[in-house]
């Protein structure tokens, strides 16, 4: 157990370091020549708590006055705006990704089939139906909820893909069929939301995957080039629809609804301009169907903070987060980065963030990971290798930095130094996270399986390892 441990003992001694907001660098940026450890004293208030609060009167409410740091799961409600996201995506789940369920997609036998559409597209519907419903039903089941809530995380993120959202023909005046996506989920998905009710979780549900693909990505649900939703009304209003529907059926479940993961505002501002309107569309029709209750969360949509600077201010937006992804991994200038570099870029973005939160809206890291490498088999897609080996792109671009052996797959057969990077990486990126509204780990499990027929797969073949460097953990 490698990591969650360290979750939970760095929630608790971070929590007491965060330095005035003022501070240009991070406490383990300074410090990160020696461990960390400071004793617990739940009397001292987050710095930050005061200054948040101040920051967005109508958006946030008052601290109590001390911080909400606990050894043991808190029976009080988590407050927004004083107490700190601390979470854990359920990645993999609801929209497929090769990298994390590679044996889903090799047990197909067809090469072609990258992502859940083709899954859907390339097989016959039954089989392919019969491997989702079990995947469903093993992938996260109640006691992950439970483990998640020992670990003293508070928030899980559930990535869900447009095509589980049941649309009838009053919900949208667009075609409810999702072919070639496999509908079914739902009945899941309504599922986690009371798991997580009655393991005291807080919930983000986020679209990550959205008609035509907001990002091109697998993890949209469809790798393919160019994405098209912004590019088709037709889309973006189904997607305002699936948005209504899950504001209607289960927003008094949902503590915030991310109403896009991800899409890409790097192709320009054609692309934002429809975005944009599509998060006030979106904005707006929550408040219209379930009130202030249920929080609103936008994402950059690669685009950097300051670019949404002044576009969504308090009062106006009301319980609204921004989610910003924290990666270093996905190109050649990032992963020439040092540790130490790293890290100093991962403080550097702490200023931005507080920055951009004390004028804008509330913002939450809802991805990171402290992968140092791309190494994790298909991690750039299924048959794609990593940049890490030069492997990856138009050959004039490649780079080899090194061998991927001994940064991925098994965490025992890493370094002591490579462990020490990653925890240390780990560490000042949780303190990123709380200078602002807090962070959500991506991912909780992925599984590394393949030489296992798909039948003799049980729960002790999961593994929880980290978006990069494919650290496998054993539960
Ligand atoms: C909040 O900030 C404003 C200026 O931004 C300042 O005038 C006010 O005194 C602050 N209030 C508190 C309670 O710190
Ligand atoms: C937009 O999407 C709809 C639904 O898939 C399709 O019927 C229509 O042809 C698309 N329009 C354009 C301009 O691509
Ligand atoms: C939501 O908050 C806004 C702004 O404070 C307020 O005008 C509106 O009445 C509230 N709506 C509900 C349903 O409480
Ligand atoms: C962090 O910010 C400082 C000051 O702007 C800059 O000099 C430095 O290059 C940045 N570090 C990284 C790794 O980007």
């Amino acid at each position: 157990m490698f990591l969650l441990p360290t979750v939970l003992s760095f929630v608790l001694r971070l929590s007491l370091l965060v330095p005035p907001a003022t501070s240009q660098h991070c406490k383990l940026n300074r410090e990160s020549k020696r461990s960390v450890q400071q004793p617990l004293d739940p009397s001292i208030p987050s710095p930050s708590i005061s200054r948040i609060t101040n920051s967005s009167s109508t958006n946030s409410i008052s601290p109590t006055g001390t911080s909400s740091i606990k050894s043991q799961p808190s029976s009080t409600p988590f407050v927004y705006g004083r107490d700190k996201v601390r979470g854990v995506n359920l990645g993999g789940w609801f929209v497929l990704e090769p990298w994390i369920t590679p044996s889903i997609f090799e047990n197909t036998g067809n090469d072609a089939i990258v992502d859940e559409y083709t899954f859907g597209q390339m097989q016959n519907r039954q089989d392919a139906l019969r491997v989702l419903e079990n995947h469903w039903q093993t992938w996260i089941v109640e006691d992950d909820f439970r483990q998640i809530r020992a670990a003293g995380l508070n928030h899980v993120r559930i990535p869900l893909g447009y095509w589980s959202i049941p649309l009838t023909s009053k919900d949208t005046q667009f075609s409810t069929d999702v072919s070639p996506y496999i509908a079914g989920a739902w009945p899941y998905f309504r599922q986690a939301l009371d798991w997580a009710k009655s393991h005291s979780l807080n919930v983000i549900v986020d679209i990550h995957g959205a008609p035509g693909s907001q990002n091109g990505y697998d993890n949209s649900g469809q790798r393919t080039q160019p994405p098209m939703w912004a590019s088709n009304q037709s889309y973006v209003q189904k997607t305002v629809d699936c948005v209504t529907f899950l504001a209607k059926t289960v927003g008094d479940k949902i503590d915030i609804l991310e109403v896009m993961n991800e899409p890409a505002g790097f192709l320009g501002d054609d692309f934002t301009r429809v975005l944009r309107q599509y998060y006030t569309d979106t904005y707006n029709t929550i408040r219209a169907t379930v009130g202030n209750g249920t929080g609103v969360m936008f994402s950059d949509g690669f685009r950097g903070l300051d670019y949404w600077g002044n576009s969504f201010n308090v009062p106006q937006y009301q319980r609204t987060s921004m989610d910003i992804h924290m990666y270093q991994i996905f190109s050649n200038l990032e992963l020439s980065r040092s540790l130490d570099q790293h890290i100093e870029y991962a403080c550097n973005l702490s200023q931005s963030f507080v920055g951009f939160e004390s004028s804008n809206i509330w913002t939450v890291v809802g991805e990171w990971s402290n992968a140092l490498t791309d190494c994790a088999k298909w991690l750039n897609g299924r048959g794609v290798g990593a940049r890490w080996e030069g492997k990856w792109g138009a050959t004039s671009d490649q780079h080899f930095f090194a061998s991927c052996q001994g940064y991925t797959g098994d965490s025992s057969t890493f370094s002591k130094d490579l462990k020490d990077q990653m925890r240390k990486y780990f560490e000042v990126q949780i303190e990123v996270g709380e200078r602002v509204q807090g962070w959500v780990f991506w991912t909780w499990k992925v599984r590394r399986c393949c030489d296992i027929p798909l039948g003799l797969l049980s729960e002790t073949h999961y593994r929880l390892r980290t978006r990069m460097t494919g650290v496998i953990v054993k539960e």
